[in-house]
């Protein structure tokens, strides 16, 4: 390869590393997790604040399981980057509510990733079984649209 060629690689090749590290991961959108559970994610208000719906495929209940809404916020609204956020699910069909706090990722090729951990209460009866009334969990979340 001549002194030209290999420039032109080089010069590409650093472009491409540019490019990539200049991409923003957007909460915005249709996610599913590993589980099957997907949730829907509004656009970010003029805080950070964001909405949406979430649908899990899993359930602690018996009962039947109904989309549920969510809220939640980003930190550093116009961040440019793998941005923080948390949002709370306030299940429509059980006395539980989760916490999920979370990153998202966006690799070399554009792909997104939410890397998330949830904290899962349940209601007890009296305070003697709140040593088991919470679960923790992860879930990864990819995009769907
Ligand atoms: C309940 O069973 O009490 C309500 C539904 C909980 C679903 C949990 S939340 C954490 C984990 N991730 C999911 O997508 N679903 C389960």
């Amino acid at each position: 390869m001549g002194n030209r060629s290999f420039l032109l690689v080089l010069t590409m090749a650093l472009l491409r590393l540019s490019t990539a590290s200049a991409r923003k991961c957007e909460l915005q959108g249709l996610w599913r997790n590993q589980l099957g559970s997907n949730m829907t994610l509004s656009a970010l208000d003029a805080t950070g604040g964001f909405t949406g719906s979430y649908h899990t495929a899993v359930a602690a209940t018996n009962k039947q399981i109904l989309v549920s809404p969510l809220k939640g916020v980003q930190q550093h609204p116009s961040a440019k980057g793998q941005v923080t956020f948390g949002f709370t699910v306030q299940w429509q069909f059980a006395d539980s509510i989760t916490v999920f706090v979370g990153q998202c990722f966006v690799d070399h090729r554009g792909k997104e990733t939410l890397e998330t951990t949830w904290l899962l209460r349940e209601e007890v009866p009296s305070r003697k079984d709140s040593w088991k009334a919470t679960r923790i969990g992860t879930n990864v979340f990819t995009r769907l649209k």
